[in-house]
């Protein structure tokens, strides 16, 4: 029996910043971002979204009648959490308006975690081949003002639904893993930014990415040259460059420009537009392939690699579809991205200011939120969510 992705889904805030003005206000080249780090404009959420409201508005395209009362399970995968006890995929399992006889956990691995649902998602199909899991992954990254990780900021989710004889991707049960106790990245509880040594993690992500590769391999994986086309986790679309050349280099191959165009290129789009989006950022990036790749990829194996800070990475890889093109959201994919509103640098500022009210009051947030879902406010330390106009 084939386990995988049937369905998939993104979204990105309403908002973003072009990061030529984020150049011009920091004084770099604007080459810099758009070539050295490979990106275009990161997302910024307006006041009354946040990591619920951007997993609602990914998922929701994804639920019908039909599979409304099949979900048993919601996975939600995140490293922007807004609670240490309460699982943010609740609220989305009632948004969403998803049967009560459902099970709904929170993951955390840094930018990892959703690849840990879709492992244990596959798992739960494979022992009960009628049910299906819906996976949400969904995060803003923050690193402050003036930072050097500043323009690898964005925000965004993505939505999944993993089931028997899924009609896009395959996920092959052959799997590398490698985790380390390492200070790359990380956030205490008590900050709202993020602390990274930025070269320092993109050190350990190739030595992860090299580790996990091997041990696939010794899990009997497919060669280098088996593999058609590659996603990675994109902190930023150049990591995703550098990784493809390193594990390249490390099969004794050369990767020339066309060569890697052709592997990674299509899978790079999305991510350019949005910024970063942790956990989120790879299955953004697998979305980018599967709807913006010239050539028809049935029957074509995708290799991955999915890495967390702190750190753990994983390898796996998987099979597309035939007919998966018919299944393509790319049409509401790229209307999402072109209606955003642009920010200017002090509307970009005035919006990462803004942190959370703690103080258990009223709060009211204005309508701003581009989506189908908004955070109303915080009332009385229970946030209130909405349909947009309601
Ligand atoms: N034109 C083209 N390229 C340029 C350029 C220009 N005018 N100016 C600089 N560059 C290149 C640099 O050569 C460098 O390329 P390289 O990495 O291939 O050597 C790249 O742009 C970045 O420049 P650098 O000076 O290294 O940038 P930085 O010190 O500001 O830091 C990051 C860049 C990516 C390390 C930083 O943004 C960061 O830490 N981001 C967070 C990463 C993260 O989230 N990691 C954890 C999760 S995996």
């Amino acid at each position: 029996m084939s386990v995988g992705i049937d369905d998939i889904s993104f979204y990105s805030s309403g908002m973003f910043l072009p990061l030529a003005t984020l150049a011009e206000h920091n004084g770099e080249d604007p080459d810099k971002y758009r070539i050295g780090i490979g990106q275009n404009r990161m997302g910024v959420p307006a006041q009354d979204e946040d990591i619920v409201t951007l997993a609602a508005n990914a998922a929701r395209p994804l639920i019908n009648d039909e599979n409304r009362e099949k979900i048993t399970t919601v996975l939600f995968a995140t490293e922007s959490s807004i609670d240490q006890s309460k699982a943010a995929g609740v609220y989305v399992q009632r948004l969403l308006g998803l049967g009560s006889n459902c099970r709904v956990v929170e993951l955390k691995q840094a930018c990892y975690s959703a690849t840990a649902a879709l492992q244990m998602a596959c798992g739960l199909v494979a022992r009960k081949p009628s049910v299906q899991v819906l996976i949400v992954a969904s995060d803003i990254a923050r690193y402050g003002f003036d930072t050097p990780g500043e323009a690898t900021q964005g925000c965004g989710a993505v939505a999944f639904i993993v089931k028997a004889e899924p009609r896009l991707l395959s996920v092959h049960a052959e799997n590398g893993c490698y985790s380390e106790d390492v200070m790359d990245f990380w956030r205490p509880n008590y900050m709202d930014t993020a602390l990274v040594d930025g070269k320092y993690s993109t050190i350990i992500y190739l030595k992860a990415l090299r580790q996990s590769w091997k041990n696939y391999q010794e899990a009997g994986g497919l060669s280098f040259g088996e593999l058609s086309r590659f996603c990675y986790h994109l902190p930023f679309t150049k990591m995703g460059e550098k990784a493809h050349r390193k594990l390249a280099v490390t099969n004794g191959e050369t990767m020339d420009e066309a060569r890697l165009e052709q592997q990674i290129g299509a899978g790079l789009h999305y991510n350019r537009q949005i910024g970063n989006s942790y956990s989120a950022s790879l299955y953004i990036g697998l979305v980018s392939l599967l709807e913006n790749d010239a050539e028809d990829l049935s029957g074509k194996h995708i290799g991955l690699f999915s890495y967390g800070s702190g750190c753990v990475g994983e390898f796996f890889s998987a099979t597309v579809q035939p007919g998966y093109k018919t299944f393509s959201r790319r049409a509401a994919h790229i209307d999402m991205l072109e209606t955003r509103q642009e920010l200017d640098y002090e509307g970009y500022a005035s919006l990462f200011s803004h942190t959370s009210p703690k103080d258990g009051g009223e709060h009211y947030f204005a309508e701003e939120a581009a989506g189908h879902f908004r955070l109303a406010g915080i009332h009385d330390h229970k946030r209130i969510y909405t349909e947009v106009g309601e």
